[in-house]
């Protein structure tokens, strides 16, 4: 493993989860490393686990301030450890939507049901109440709405016929302690992972009209047009001819493009090995904050410039409205 995500995990109370999470990232080929432990609760016990275990501690109080000033305080100091993702471990504030909007895909969460079930507070007596046969725990992604993004991953406790919310509460725990440390290594790491940067690309690209994928030299190759006469505006590059690169190849306007973006942004784009003087540019997917949005302008330009001329006027014709 090359990369190591850097984690701000929040608590405000016992902070098993914590717990669970720090251990975990002490193992080997780690997939993240915790560089603060933050609670708005000074004397929260994870604090003091993480201060024996080295790690930096902040504590901050929301008491008598706004609910913008208690995050803008925790991400201040997130930003100084370096942090590049918030793991929330039983942090029991909802965080401003400015701050969650900052942050948009690099929050998580981890709530005791099984989503979208019981969003909120008493999860374990809302479940035994309507009489459920599992309760258990979700990782989610943290949006401005409560307990409602993208589920990542989840576990599921069976409960007893004479459950009570303290005893399936005291089950749930362990289970999470399994849940969140891988969820949370596979939703850091998956920036990383082939597969999932491949499926992105892949998704954008036959989002264009009359697209279709064909293999190229051994790697997958997005064309438009028919299948007998398209032509290539994409290729999905994995570390190709000795490159570091997990990236999308592309075509600019012209060689002078392209070398002007590569000197002027080396994190973001490279000359690929072998594409001649024809013009494509590889945008480098497996670093940090990559920009889907860019990405897809990039593979609509792309696809503009080798689309049959029936395809492209259509286009600009709906542009002129
Ligand atoms: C966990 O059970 C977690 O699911 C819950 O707080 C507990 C924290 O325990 N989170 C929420 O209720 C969030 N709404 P811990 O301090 O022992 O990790």
């Amino acid at each position: 493993m090359t990369h190591k995500a850097k984690i701000a995990v929040f608590i405000s109370g016992t902070g098993t989860n914590l717990a669970a999470l720090l251990y975990a990232s002490r193992l080997d080929d780690a997939a993240y490393e915790i560089v603060l432990v933050a609670s708005n609760v000074s004397d929260a016990a994870g604090l003091a686990l993480a201060q024996l275990e080295g790690i930096a501690t902040f504590t901050h109080s929301h008491k008598g301030i706004s609910r913008e000033e208690q995050d803008a305080a925790m991400e201040a100091a997130v930003v100084e450890a370096g942090g590049d993702f918030i793991v929330l471990a039983g942090y029991m504030r909802i965080l401003s939507d400015s701050f969650v909007e900052r942050w948009e895909g690099q929050i998580l969460n981890i709530h005791p049901s099984l989503l979208p079930k019981y969003k909120g507070l008493d999860t374990f007596a809302r479940a035994i109440e309507a009489g459920d046969s599992h309760a258990g725990s979700s990782v989610h992604i943290v949006t401005p709405e409560l307990d409602a993004g993208e589920v990542l991953a989840q576990v599921r406790v069976a409960i007893a016929p004479d459950d009570t919310p303290e005893a399936l509460a005291a089950r749930v725990k362990p289970a999470e302690h399994q849940l969140y440390p891988r969820a949370v290594a596979d939703y850091v790491s998956r920036g990383y992972d082939p597969e999932y940067l491949y499926a992105k690309v892949r998704e954008l690209a036959l989002a264009l009209p009359e697209t279709h994928e064909r293999d190229s030299h051994g790697s997958p190759g997005f064309r438009v047009g028919t299948e007998k006469s398209g032509k290539f505006f994409a290729h999905f590059n994995d570390q190709h001819h000795g490159s570091q690169h997990i990236a999308v190849l592309v075509k600019t306007g012209s060689m002078d493009e392209l070398l002007d973006l590569v000197e002027a942004q080396p994190e973001a784009y490279f000359k690929p090995a072998y594409y001649g003087a024809s013009g494509w540019i590889g945008v480098i997917l497996n670093r940090p904050g990559v920009d889907w949005e860019h990405v897809g302008e990039w593979l609509h330009r792309s696809w503009r410039s080798v689309a049959p001329a029936r395809l492209t006027k259509l286009l600009d014709a709906a542009d002129q409205f």
